[in-house]
Order: structure tokens, then C-alpha cells, then sequence
């Protein structure tokens, strides 16, 4: 039976084979895509990360910038601040991707990053109606075949859950300028609260960053009545702590995970191929989960 099954993927998901795709066991991918085909799109959610998941990471060996770097515009926040926040990045996203570093050792500094960065924001005084322009200036641009992505999904009524330790208000606006804003998309994220001016003044319930993404699927995601009963995940991430992300799903049947390596290639290699079960190196598209989604809907 396992033979067919090769065979069968092979064939309909040409993608698997390109060399940037590196999976640890290439059987039980190929296993777990099938059975979620025999299942169908009924029984389908997608739960992504959005920074440097569904956005690119680099275009012509450029750095594209995360929701809060799209930020860093002098018509929200002045040079000071702008330099204050390239210093923390500086300092603290060395250590979000440091592999000798448990997830737990660093909780806490995440915090500390997040924190000092969304007090930064409210000091700046932030004008809601400003948000729309800073997207437009930026160079934030969705992974090549993000709208097949979208529409695909739309189109089969497959809920997407896009969950991000991003800014809300900032990846909404990204979406809908890419005009994929679609009703399937539901969005777990960091959003802001302004006040009866439009000026910021809070950020909006719990805190979420990249490391403590399984509460907010067990609090957030797990209540979503829109998965309920979609047993089969699709899960895209770049980051160890996007894992989780599908902790809240309920008698989960299959959960199939793929990693986009975006940096620190060799250093990460092993850690991302024990991790999920199908890695993308230096892959700016969505190539691979496009395959797979027309393989299953
Ligand atoms: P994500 O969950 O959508 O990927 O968003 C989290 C990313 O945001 C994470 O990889 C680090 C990044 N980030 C910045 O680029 N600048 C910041 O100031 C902060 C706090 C996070
Ligand atoms: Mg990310």
C-alpha cells in the first residue's frame, strides 16, 4: 500500500522533489497528505504565522520588513524611535533565533523585546488613520503565489487562521492591500487599542510573541467556531515557536507542519528538520503549499 502512496505524491506534488524541500521522513508526508486528501477540504483548516511566513523574507537580497518594521515610517514614529527599535531588534532577534537557547530561556526575553517595543509605539502617539499609508510605503510584499493561497482557500471555504505575534492592525491592512482579505481569514495577533482621537494608547489583551503562541491557541484559537471540527491542520511557520500554533485544535486527526529556513541556514538545518515535517530553504514562494492544497481540495 505505502508503495502506491509514493507513487500517487509523486506524480500529483512535482513540488516535493525540488531540492530546497528537505523532510525527515518523506513516507509519512506522503502518508499524512493522502489521508487528508481521502478526507477532503471539509475537513481542512490552515493555521499560519504571518511574519516572514506568508511574507517574503528578502527580494533581491534585500531584508523585507515584519508588521512592526513596516512601522518604523516617519509619519507614525520619529528617528529617535525608529533608532531605538532597530537597536532592540539588534540585540534581540539574535536570541529569538539562537539554536543554543531553549524556547524557555528565551520566554522572558521575548517579553522584555515586545514590551519595550509596543511602550516605544504608545509614546509616539501613533494615528490609526496613518496605518493605511505606512503599508503602502513599505516594502512588505506576500510570498510569490499568495493569492492562489488566499483564493484557493476562500474558494473551498477552508478557514485560515493566520496567527501572528506581529501588530493585527499592520497585517490587516497588508491583506487587504493584497486584496485577499477574504471572509475565510480569521486573525490571532497583537492589535491596537487607540482612543476616541484615533491615537494609540494600548495594545489589546494578552501579549503574544513568538514563543508563548500555545496559550494563545488555547484561549483564542481553540474557541474559533469556524474550525471546529476541521480535523486535519495544515500548519505554516518560519519560527520553532510557530509549532504550537495548533495546540488548540481539538482531537486533532492529521497535522502536517512546514518550516520556511529563512536565516541561518546551516545553523538551524538540523533543528528545523527534526521539528516539522517539511522544510523549506531559501523558498520566497508558496509553492510547496499551493502543491499540497491542490493535491488535497
Ligand atoms: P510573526 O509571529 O507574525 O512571525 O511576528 C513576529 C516577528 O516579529 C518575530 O519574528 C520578530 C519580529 N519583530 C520585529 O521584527 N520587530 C519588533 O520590534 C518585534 C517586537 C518583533
Ligand atoms: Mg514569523
Amino acid at each position: 500500500v505505502l508503495g502506491i502512496w509514493h507513487q500517487l505524491s509523486k506524480k500529483e506534488i512535482p513540488e516535493l522533489a525540488k531540492c530546497s524541500v528537505l523532510m525527515r521522513e518523506r513516507s509519512k508526508v506522503e502518508e499524512t497528505i493522502y489521508s487528508m486528501q481521502q478526507a477532503g477540504a471539509g475537513s481542512l483548516q490552515v493555521i499560519s504565522d504571518f511574519d516572514m511566513t506568508l511574507t517574503r523574507f528578502a527580494y533581491n537580497g534585500k531584508r523585507m520588513p515584519t508588521t512592526h518594521n513596516i512601522l518604523d515610517n516617519r509619519l507614525l514614529i520619529n528617528e529617535a524611535c525608529a533608532k531605538r527599535m532597530r537597536e532592540l531588534m539588534n540585540t534581540y532577534y539574535p536570541i529569538e533565533i539562537d539554536t543554543n537557547r531553549s524556547a524557555e530561556e528565551k520566554l522572558p526575553l521575548m517579553v522584555e523585546w515586545w514590551t519595550k517595543v509596543h511602550k516605544l509605539l504608545i509614546q509616539q502617539k501613533i494615528r490609526k488613520d496613518m496605518l493605511g499609508m505606512a503599508v503602502k510605503e513599505s516594502n512588505a510584499m506576500l510570498r510569490d503565489g499568495y493569492k492562489q493561497f488566499f483564493d484557493r482557500l476562500s474558494e473551498n471555504q477552508v478557514p485560515l487562521l493566520i496567527f501572528s505575534a506581529g501588530v493585527g492592525d499592520v497585517l490587516e491592512e497588508v491583506i487587504r492591500q493584497n486584496h485577499v482579505f477574504h471572509p475565510n481569514v480569521h486573525v490571532i495577533s497583537n492589535y491596537m487599542d487607540f482612543d476616541h482621537t484615533g491615537v494609540l494608547r494600548s495594545f489589546q489583551g494578552q501579549l503574544i510573541h513568538t514563543f508563548n503562541k500555545r496559550e494563545g491557541a488555547l484561549s483564542q484559537a481553540a474557541g474559533l467556531r469556524q474550525l471546529k471540527g476541521r480535523s486535519n491542520v495544515l500548519l505554516l511557520g518560519d519560527s520553532l515557536g510557530d509549532l504550537t500554533m495548533a495546540d488548540g485544535v481539538s482531537e486533532p486527526k492529521n497535522i502536517l507542519t512546514i518550516g520556511f529556513l529563512n536565516d541561518q541556514v546551516e545553523e538551524r538545518k538540523e533543528s528545523y528538520i527534526n521539528s516539522f515535517d517539511i522544510v523549506l530553504v531559501n523558498d520566497e514562494t508558496l509553492d510547496v503549499p499551493n502543491s499540497i492544497l491542490r493535491y488535497i481540495t
